[in-house]
């Protein structure tokens, strides 16, 4: 049988709060029943005999929480970046998801993204797939395969889409979220639905309506993009002339979620001092996802200001805006980004600490899911052991020295081991 009770001894860096960082060296993690007891610098006598997996010297540190990616678009990650978003969308990105109406393309292509995020170091994601049923059902039987816990959502978009990539009307869209809800209803341990608008343009007011009321019968999170890019926005300004801001749209239908239900909004590079006081109200996650801000020329998030409101964030890869599938690396550019901000734009706005945007990547986004995101007491236990013995060095290095080493520097290799509550992944 497998223990439920266990330990792991190493290197142990994890956030307790967006300020501060706890590393300590030789320490032991129990976890009993997927849960965190407690980090130890010895093994406390009420828990000896219980098996203990010494990983040396590796680091052990909390799971990352992907809060914004495209599963259909990682067949072309690192491609076609010349484009900003709109054009992007309509020349790259909807020609490519409409590829998915084939199963076997999907499955192929699905079977890729799979593996190569259960190798990353996300330990849970909250991704969107394409408006097809089958192929949505398909890349959530692959993760569920995994071991890691995600949030999928079949995309709806009624209108502005391409000849390939919409759905017929409002009634066919809401149609196929009810038979998609009902097919995949119990049958996952790791995957949930998420109500899934793709953006405001992409939904009429009567899908919109429709989304409403199955988000109140089925009590579902939503997640879309918010304030993104200025073209976009002047988009929806003209199409929805009633709403003062870009949040609104969302809200009017009641798709801006509620403190007890919120909301994934990806972006919020352009939100307004209103959209942000409606974002704090209505208890919206922040997805930041700076690469992908960076790669469609979108500008950079006032992210710091986000933190100072206390608002819920958390980062994002954005495959396929963004190009790389890691959140060590988008824990690294939310830092660079940062800083060209502060040089460029807003003095006022100081850059990220390197605590600041490692919480983001797991205690942040981690409150999503629920008591996920770091090593304290009674959170789920989703862990990375990272050996960063390739990464040579001619002198000792301090834990936090070689954490932000391996967030710089680190690809897959340096990722020896992960679990995801309790349950070993590799
Ligand atoms: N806005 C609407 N759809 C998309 C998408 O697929 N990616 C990004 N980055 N923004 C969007
Ligand atoms: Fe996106």
């Amino acid at each position: 049988m497998k223990p439920t009770t266990f330990a792991i001894r190493g290197t142990v860096c994890f956030s307790t709060d967006s300020q501060n960082l706890t590393c300590l060296e030789n320490a032991f993690i129990v976890c009993q029943d997927g849960r965190t007891v407690g980090v130890f610098p010895e093994l406390p006598a009420q828990f000896e005999g219980i098996p203990v997996e010494d990983v040396g010297d590796q680091l052990i540190i909390p799971g990352m929480n992907d809060l914004h990616l495209h599963a259909p678009q990682y067949a072309f990650h690192g491609m076609y970046m010349d484009l900003e978003l709109l054009e992007w969308l309509n020349q790259v990105t909807f020609p490519e998801e409409a590829r998915y109406a084939d199963l076997s393309y999907a499955e192929k292509a699905y079977s890729i993204f799979a593996e190569d995020l259960r190798q990353s170091a996300t330990t849970r994601a909250s991704i969107f797939a394409t408006l097809h049923v089958e192929a949505t059902e398909l890349l959530m039987d692959l993760m569920e395969k995994t071991g890691l816990k995600t949030y999928i959502g079949k995309v709806n978009m009624d209108r502005n889409g391409t000849a390939d990539l919409q759905e017929k009307s409002a009634v066919v869209s809401a149609g196929d979220t009810v038979r998609w809800l009902t097919d995949t209803a119990g049958k996952y341990e790791n995957v949930k639905p998420i109500l899934t608008p793709r953006f405001t343009p992409s939904c009429t007011d009567e899908l919109m309506n429709a989304l409403a009321e199955l988000q109140r019968t089925y009590r579902l999170p939503v997640q879309s993009h918010l304030s993104e890019n200025q073209s976009e926005i002047a988009w929806v300004h003209e199409l929805c002339p009633n709403t003062s801001f870009y949040g609104e749209a969302y809200d009017q239908f009641g798709l801006f979620g509620s403190p007890d239900c919120p909301a994934i909004m990806a972006h919020c590079v352009y939100s307004s001092d209103a959209e942000i006081a409606l974002m704090k109200k209505r208890g919206v996650f922040v997805a930041h996802c700076p690469q992908s801000n960076t790669n469609l020329s979108s500008g950079i998030a006032p992210v710091r200001r986000y933190l100072e409101e206390d608002l819920h964030i958390g980062l994002g890869t954005d495959i396929a805006g963004g190009h790389s599938l890691s959140m060590l690396r988008a824990i690294a550019d939310a830092i660079q980004v940062s800083k060209l901000r502060w040089r460029l734009v807003d003095d006022s706005l100081k850059p990220l600490s390197l605590e600041e945007a490692f919480y983001m990547a797991t205690m942040g986004g981690g409150a999503f899911f629920g008591k996920v995101g770091t090593f304290l007491e009674d959170y789920e236990f989703d862990a990375l052991i990272l050996d960063d013995r390739g990464l040579r060095h001619p002198q000792p290095l301090t834990a936090r020295e070689r954490l932000e080493r391996l967030i710089y520097l680190s690809d897959d290799r340096c990722i020896t081991g992960k679990y995801v509550s309790g349950n070993k992944i590799f």
